[in-house]
């Protein structure tokens, strides 16, 4: 067997009194990360994790509804909870809400959601027009509750017009304890270049730590821009849907440890493990839902389409399958889907 690679010497992530290791967190992903889905990612070595976006006015105000956005699994800490919103009161009193629950080790302040609804209100990426409003909301929630703060935000609107310094300091005049920085811009959404060079010079310029966010698809870029960036931890989003044990592989390789991949039936089980979850998951949402469209077994399935849709990258020339995964209703229909692309 070849001897394993050399352990990079990467220090623990420090968010105020948070010891995260390895330096790996899942990005929060509206509609995908939910307890399930964090749940196995912890359990293959992410570092830490974070929920759904998840309203401050509603959390203030307690709703049974948004506090199921902040519903937990066992075993999933450490676990940030990510709200959004533009009041700081509403967002110290919701912050409040969310660590009385017990459950989290940080608070996340989005500061980069590109909803059009949402920035119109002057929140998620609307707060990055506004670096004052956004310092008053780091040092009103730092204020309410005894949890490390961190923000999540981007570089700024459009390659032409990039805020991140103006930002990353009122950030950190704030006090906030850690700063997720996505490498693209608002009018990029998801998807294109992620521009690393600006990540590294904010790390440089900044004593906040700075997790990098954007792009990352192996174990070797996660590496990479660790090096590279130089950031003190690295946010993986994407490349995580369907393949939740690219966590385990960096975590190996940020130790020195040789890794080899789970069994083919062990994925598939871990994988049914995650959407018997959303199942359950969703049985406790429809008790207080007014309006339900499917039953918690079809809806589930139908929203683990995207893992499916993702374990198919690079195999859209086999329709059949493709219109297979898209098509799949049932837990069983799933289980014959991951069993023909998981081999
Ligand atoms: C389906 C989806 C939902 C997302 N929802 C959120 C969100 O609620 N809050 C947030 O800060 N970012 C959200 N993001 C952005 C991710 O957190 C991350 O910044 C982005 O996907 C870039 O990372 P990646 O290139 O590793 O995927 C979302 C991304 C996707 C694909």
């Amino acid at each position: 067997m070849d001897a394993p690679p050399a352990a990079p010497t990467f220090p623990a992530l420090q968010l105020g009194s948070l010891q995260v290791w390895p330096p790996t967190v899942l990005a929060p992903m509206a509609g995908i990360t939910t307890p399930p889905f964090r749940h196995i990612c912890r359990r293959m070595q992410c570092g830490l994790v974070a929920t759904e976006l998840t309203n401050a006015e509603g959390l203030a105000r307690r709703s049974a509804k948004t506090l199921h956005f902040l519903e937990t699994w066992p075993d999933e800490r450490p676990l940030a909870a990510h709200i959004y919103g533009h009041d700081p009161d509403v967002m110290a009193r919701a912050a409040a809400v969310a660590a009385e629950l017990g459950r989290f080790d940080l608070i996340d302040i989005n500061a980069g959601c590109p909803v059009p609804k949402i920035m119109r209100r002057g929140e998620g990426a609307g707060l990055m027009k506004t670096p004052e409003r956004l310092k008053q909301i780091v040092q009103a929630v730092r204020a309410a509750v005894p949890l490390p703060v961190t923000v999540k935000t981007r570089i700024g609107f459009h390659y032409e017009h990039l805020v991140i310094d103006e930002l990353a300091q009122a950030i950190e005049e704030g006090g906030a304890h850690g700063l997720f920085l996505h490498g693209r811009t608002v009018d990029r959404r998801h998807a294109g270049f992620a521009d690393w060079a600006t990540i590294a010079r904010i790390k440089q310029a900044r004593k906040i730590p700075v997790i990098g966010n954007g792009g990352i698809l192996t174990a070797e870029d996660a590496l990479r821009r660790m090096a590279e960036a130089g950031v003190d931890g690295v946010m993986i989003g994407r490349a995580a849907i369907g393949t939740p044990w690219l966590f385990g592989e960096i975590a190996a390789r940020f130790e020195g440890r040789p890794w080899t991949p789970p069994p083919a039936a062990e994925k598939i089980a871990l994988l049914m493990e995650m959407l018997e979850g959303q199942v359950r998951l969703t049985e406790m949402e429809h008790k207080f839902r007014r309006r339900i469209h499917y039953a918690p077994e079809i809806s589930s399935v139908m929203q683990f389409r995207t893992h499916l849709a993702h374990l198919l990258r690079g195999r859209v020339h086999q329709r059949d399958l493709m219109r297979q995964c898209m098509s799949v209703k049932t837990l069983a229909d799933v289980r014959a889907a991951l069993e023909a692309i998981i081999t």
